[in-house]
């Protein structure tokens, strides 16, 4: 699609969302347009960008023509999302020139501190930067750029968790809502760009948590998804960051929140609200975790629990802090406490110098694992992360090959688990109107699959037992009962 074709789908789309009631703008507000890519972290962050930005007169907008500054929230992590995100900054400059020259375009999120002088000074592609810790600042760098300034702060932190930040919630469903837990990770990984981009490790108050996860439930949500680079190491014992830990007062230290605590008094405290979580950490996942998860019904029996690669001298590689013999262990773990756990996985394929037999490693995991859901990768080397001082040798070819097989069997697997739920009820939570037809609705069991069903004199946000009829290896079909 051309810069011009592109326009005219996005304002087609806009129009779509003032017909579809989709909250736009008022005319005499300024306008805030912001598009997220990456992971669920950062859609959440644009949700407190927009509060940040809500006390200084900006609503949000879904119309790109009318807004006064659209942000893109960005994404390292694969070189393919950065080549993305450079595109639509492209399209928001083609929109500038033709449409709306007095427009502000913002780069907000993980690609900051790397490409701040690229696009800021070399290329003009942006206005204003800005990293994952510095949005307090954002109303001064908007002034700052309507002085003739250049605004840029991609300082990191080692406080900020945005805790007394209450997010705007951008066009969600009013059922399901991510709320932040922690900020940063100290894991360093080998291969992964987020310590970089994102800082050191830091939990939020739990106080501030629970009170979001309340108001949440009190204005309907009936689904909140606690965030965090690594939710199992969420540690609160007084505030800072989680390297500081040992410093902290002994009374601190003893009364200190983790986070199968952080789990039971949320869980505790709304019984009708789901819990989700991501991302879990194999080396940092408690048993307490699960015991908790196996102690509350609202806990929903899902765990997106990334293995990366099967084969033990690749994790030695990656840097990951389990080996294989030790992920298994903890599975058998799940599987023993909560036997009908779904168990979602990210793989990287191709990671320097894997062989043929370390690939079949990961194949045979897969085969022990059985997972439900699967997010699969191809390696791609991150400036500066310590994986780059290794040689990226595995042919482009190869990792392609390496990474096909893997979908397909875990395509296989995710089909076997949708057809042993034919003919079984289960509870899902109404999430909204089906894509496909109005006459429908969808929502999701406490495994995260996605169930369609008749729409009948159901509404969001409610509890429906529905029975499995059919399914494809995406969707469970079924009828309330
Ligand atoms: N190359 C490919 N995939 C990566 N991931 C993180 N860094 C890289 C990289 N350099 C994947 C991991 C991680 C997920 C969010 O993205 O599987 O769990
Ligand atoms: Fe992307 Fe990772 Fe940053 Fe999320 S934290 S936006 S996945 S680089």
């Amino acid at each position: 699609m051309n810069s011009k074709e592109l326009l005219k789908k996005e304002i087609d789309e806009s129009k779509q969302g003032e017909i579809l009631n989709i909250p736009v703008a008022k005319k005499s507000t300024k306008k805030i347009y912001i598009e997220s890519y990456g992971c669920q972290m950062n859609f959440s962050d644009s949700e407190i960008v927009a509060s940040i930005l809500k006390k200084e007169g900006f609503s949000t907008t879904q119309n790109i023509i009318a807004a006064d500054i659209v942000f893109v929230n960005t994404c390292s992590i694969r070189e393919k999302a950065e080549l993305t995100v450079r595109k639509r900054l492209e399209f928001y400059n083609s929109i500038k020139r033709d449409k709306n020259p007095k427009m502000l375009v913002g780069v907000l999120g993980c690609m900051a501190e790397r490409l701040k002088e690229k696009f800021l000074e070399e290329e003009k592609l942006v206005d204003i930067v800005v990293g994952p810790d510095a949005y307090r600042d954002l109303p001064n760098l908007i002034r700052e750029v309507k002085d003739g300034k250049k605004a840029i702060n991609v300082i990191l932190s080692l406080e900020e968790t945005y805790a007394d930040v209450t997010p705007v919630r951008i066009g969600g469903n009013g059922v399901t809502a991510f709320v932040s837990i922690t900020r940063g990770c100290d894991n360093m990984c080998s291969f992964c760009v987020v310590p970089f981009t994102r800082g050191r490790e830091r939990s939020r108050d739990p106080d501030s948590i629970l009170k979001e996860c309340t108001d949440l439930f009190n204005d309907g949500y009936r689904e909140v998804t606690l965030l965090g680079q690594n939710v199992d190491s969420y540690l609160w014992y007084g505030g800072g960051a989680k390297k500081n830990f040992k410093n902290a007062s002994k009374e601190n230290q003893l009364n200190c929140t983790k986070f199968a605590n952080l789990l039971d008094i949320i869980a505790k405290a709304n019984p009708l609200l789901r819990i989700r979580f991501s991302t879990s950490n194999p080396q940092d996942m408690s048993i307490d975790v699960i015991e908790t998860m196996a102690k509350y019904n609202n806990i929903c029996n899902y765990i997106h629990l990334p293995v990366q690669s099967g084969s033990t001298r690749i994790l030695k590689l990656m840097k990951r802090g389990y080996n294989r013999d030790q992920y298994i262990a903890l599975i058998d773990n799940i599987k023993q406490r909560i036997p009908d756990c779904a168990i979602s996985m990210d793989i990287i394929t191709g990671f320097c110098s894997e062989t043929e037999a370390e690939h079949a490693e990961t194949l045979s995991l897969m085969d022990y694992v059985k997972y439900d859901y699967g997010y699969m990768f191809k390696y791609s080397e991150r400036p500066n992360t310590p994986a780059a001082r290794i040689e990226d040798d595995i042919p482009e070819e190869i990792k392609q090959r390496r990474l096909s097989e893997i979908i397909d069997k875990q395509q296989k697997h995710s089909l076997l688990h949708m057809k042993e739920k034919i003919g079984k009820t289960y509870e899902v939570l109404i999430e909204g109107v089906s894509k496909k037809s109005n006459m429908h609705l969808y929502g999701r069991t406490t495994y995260n699959s996605t169930v369609i069903f008749e729409r009948g004199d159901y509404h969001l946000g409610e509890y429906v037992m529905v029975k499995i009829e059919k399914c494809t290896s995406a969707t469970l079909i079924g009828k309330v009962i």
